[in-house]
């Protein structure tokens, strides 16, 4: 089957900076692909190459079998996108706003779609709120129905839930599980590390480059394998002074009353830990491996 996305050596560079370097990927149909990565890591950029809006400096890049330096026009009809600067009408009710947005996109049938919509993204009963008056929960909610009335298969959602509470965010990703399994494509963007566990596959950015790219588990197993710890010691906060200096540590945070250490890939053992604490006066210290996250791969990856 045709990857519903694919770039290789995607690259946007403005005057001396290269905001999007060297970036290849391929998004199968069907998939939830997350990019993760911190404010100005190159993901919203990557987006907008992908839409044509903006031209790649070199690199390639194909959209549902479009070329994105040639077909871009064929590209936005099939696709649904919600930025981080949506333009919903503040003015205008939830119910208004998917109609004026249905019929920019010539929807056919258009009273029946936004019906359809309103169901979908379970708006009923708000239908008459207006867009000004919504919690972020629930703008975003209509960011993205606005996004679906024409039917895309692929859809861009940058930064969908961010400013959202996490109890919004968790029913938001219901809402994608099931635009998924009704044969939805969705690109993803995030800085959330819990959120970037809800998607199939993660590419993650940094400075513009794709560091890594896999499944959440695989990403933890491969880049982590034994550089997780846990360290019970007393003290603790001198404890965490100490250990944040050794060689191969590359980072120590409280975690309830203990330590949760992330050292450089093979760099220590539990044995090693403990005669380092050991060797900074600390005398009674257990030390264990533990659950890596993915906020563990991003550290990881991108070093102290
Ligand atoms: N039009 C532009 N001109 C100059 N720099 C830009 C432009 N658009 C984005 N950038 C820069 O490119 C970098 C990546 O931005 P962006 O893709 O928005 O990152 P993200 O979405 O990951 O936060 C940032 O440093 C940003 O300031
Ligand atoms: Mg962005």
């Amino acid at each position: 089957m045709e990857p519903a996305i694919e770039v290789k050596e995607l690259t946007k560079v403005f005057g001396d900076f290269t905001a999007v370097d060297r970036v290849s990927f391929a998004v199968q149909p069907g998939e939830i692909f997350g990019f993760l990565g911190p404010n100005g890591s190159g993901k919203t950029t990557t987006i907008r190459m992908l839409l044509g809006i903006l031209r790649p400096t070199s690199g390639m890049g194909r959209v549902l079998g479009s070329d994105i330096h040639t077909q871009a026009e064929a590209i936005r009809p099939q696709v649904g996108y919600t930025s981080q600067k949506f333009a919903l009408y503040d003015e205008l009710t939830m119910v208004e706003n998917l109609d004026f947005y249905a019929g920019v996109y010539g929807v056919k049938e258009r009273a029946r779609r936004v019906a359809e919509v309103v169901e979908l993204l379970g708006l009923t009963g708000r239908e008459g709120e207006r867009a000004g008056e919504l919690s972020g929960g629930w703008r975003q909610r209509l960011a993205l129905g606005v996004a679906l009335t024409h039917r895309p298969r692929l859809l861009f959602l940058d930064e969908p839930t961010s400013g959202v509470d996490p109890q919004a965010r968790r029913a938001f990703w219901d809402l994608i599980y099931d635009l998924v399994e009704a044969g939805t494509t969705v690109f993803v963007t995030t800085h959330y590390m819990d959120e970037a566990e809800y998607c199939g596959r993660l590419g993650v950015m940094y400075q513009g480059r794709l560091l890594a790219l896999d499944t959440p588990d695989q990403l933890k197993q491969q880049i982590l394998h034994g550089s997780i710890w846990e360290v019970a010691v007393t003290p603790l906060m001198s404890a965490l002074t100490a250990l944040s200096g050794v060689d191969g540590v590359l980072r120590v945070g409280l975690f309830g009353s203990r330590l949760r250490v992330v050292t450089k890939n093979l760099s220590h053992t539990a044995v090693s830990l403990q005669s380092a604490l050991q060797g900074l006066g600390f005398g009674e210290t257990a030390v264990a491996a533990a659950e890596p996250t993915l906020e563990d791969v991003f550290v990881t990856l991108v070093g102290k």
